[in-house]
């Protein structure tokens, strides 16, 4: 079979896949696979499954992401790390993620089908929690395999029905106890390299079908919540009120009067809760999320700081508290230059041109990338459209995508 045959047939397999894990999914008629879900544990066997029939030893680490591993043709070889994740946002698309692992998954076998076995190992990650929608902290599978210690406060974040961290590890068949003993050694890895949809729309408008990525921007994620005085809403007087939602409702108007003030800056109010929440009582308190993300470290960190002087006078002109819960920002990260350039060239060497774009999107790649040169090849999907059930991607671009990272891996091989 001709190698553009066989790219072909591996692009159509991935899709095939990515099809059937997008019914592993936690809710009906939609696609909602969180960290540490009986959905997300059928992936994690699922692919576990595939992984083997490509020849594979597959684990999970003490955090819970699944990790394949293709041998060397020798003892103490070093290893190059392909990866994404699994775990999905609510009401996702398909290829968030798992097009990643299963384009990964496709060079392995590759090699497999062909009997080789390369001068390196090849592991494979479907890292856990990269999304962070369950427990509100994204990468936590790469921040393991980075070494990144995690808070032992992250461990008593709490989910929706008040299970912790801890917990939902234990139960997905974890052990939050060897989380350290879980990192990779940065000095047995040749580097990383994520296959990744760009989730924008720069590929489509340029009529490129795989983009290498310079950089990751930096982002911060908190969680406000305003206290006010839940209320009888026929009898409390307007200027006697401390309406929660109203002082809430003034932020999430401020977050994007600065965000569109300021060039490059994005952020967004996804989530929104009232308490008590009945249409008769007005609202004592009001929870919000807040994600903010620029490629500039300083103009990031400066808005952050603006918006939270913005939020500390609402609050007070309103006289409601105000809690400003925010985690750690992550610094943008740029892609490694020697990597970018290898996958470059594997880019034309599998027919095309290769477009230079930045990230907007976080990803492990942005985690691994602090203890190991790493790379991200993206792909292009219709309309930029992501993070929504209509992502889509074109059978000829995930052909592209697998004959890229052949080619990489092939030079790599023969360095
Ligand atoms: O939110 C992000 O940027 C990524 O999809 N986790
Ligand atoms: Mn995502
Ligand atoms: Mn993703």
């Amino acid at each position: 079979m001709s190698d553009m045959g066989l790219h072909n047939e591996l692009a159509a397999t991935v899709m095939a896949r990515c099809d059937l894990l997008a019914m592993l999914s936690e809710e009906e008629g939609r696609l909602t696979r969180r960290s540490f879900t009986p959905a997300l544990r059928r992936a994690n066997d699922q692919v576990a499954i595939w992984m083997r029939a490509a020849g594979m030893d597959v684990r999970e680490d003490a955090i819970g992401s699944l990790v394949g591993h293709y041998p060397a043709d020798r003892s103490g070889a070093s290893t190059l790390l392909l990866g994404s994740h699994l775990d999905s946002v609510r009401d996702a698309g398909r290829y968030d993620g798992p097009l990643g692992v299963l384009v990964g998954l496709a060079a392995v076998e590759r090699l497999h089908h062909a009997g080789s076995r390369l001068p390196f190992a090849v592991d494979l990650a479907a890292f856990a929690d990269e999304e962070g929608v369950r427990f509100g902290a994204a990468c936590l599978g790469s921040a393991v395999a980075a070494g990144r210690p995690l808070d032992p406060a992250l461990l008593a974040l709490q989910d929706a029905d008040g299970i912790t961290l801890d917990e939902a590890i234990r139960a997905f068949g974890g052990n939050p106890a060897l989380l350290a003993a879980a990192a990779r050694r940065p000095t047995d890895l040749l580097g990383y390299v994520e296959v990744h949809i760009e989730q924008g729309p720069l590929l489509e408008a340029q009529g490129q079908p795989l983009g290498v990525v310079t950089a990751i921007q930096g982002a911060t994620r908190a969680t406000l919540r305003f206290e006010g005085t839940a209320g009888h809403a026929g009898t409390v007087p307007m200027e006697l009120r401390r309406d929660a939602l109203c002082a809430a409702a003034e932020l999430v108007l401020a977050v994007e009067a600065v965000a569109r003030a300021t060039p490059g800056l994005v952020a967004t109010v996804g989530q929104l809760s009232v308490h008590p929440g009945a249409s008769n009582v007005i609202p004592g308190a009001a929870s919000l999320s807040l994600d903010l993300r620029h490629p500039d470290d300083t103009t990031h960190l400066a808005a952050v700081a603006a918006l939270r002087v913005r939020a500390e006078q609402i609050a007070a002109g309103r006289a409601v508290g105000l809690t400003w819960d925010q985690r750690p920002s992550g610094a943008a990260v740029p892609m490694a230059p020697a990597l970018r350039e290898r996958l470059a060239r594997a880019v034309v060497a599998a027919g095309h041109t290769p477009v230079e774009l930045s990230s907007g999107a976080g990803h492990d790649a942005g985690v691994m990338a602090r203890v190991t040169d790493s790379a991200m090849l993206f792909v292009r999907c219709a309309g930029g459209v992501s993070h929504n059930p209509a992502e889509a991607v074109d059978v000829a671009d995930v052909a592209a995508a697998i004959a890229a990272l052949g080619h990489f891996i092939d030079v790599l091989a023969a360095a």
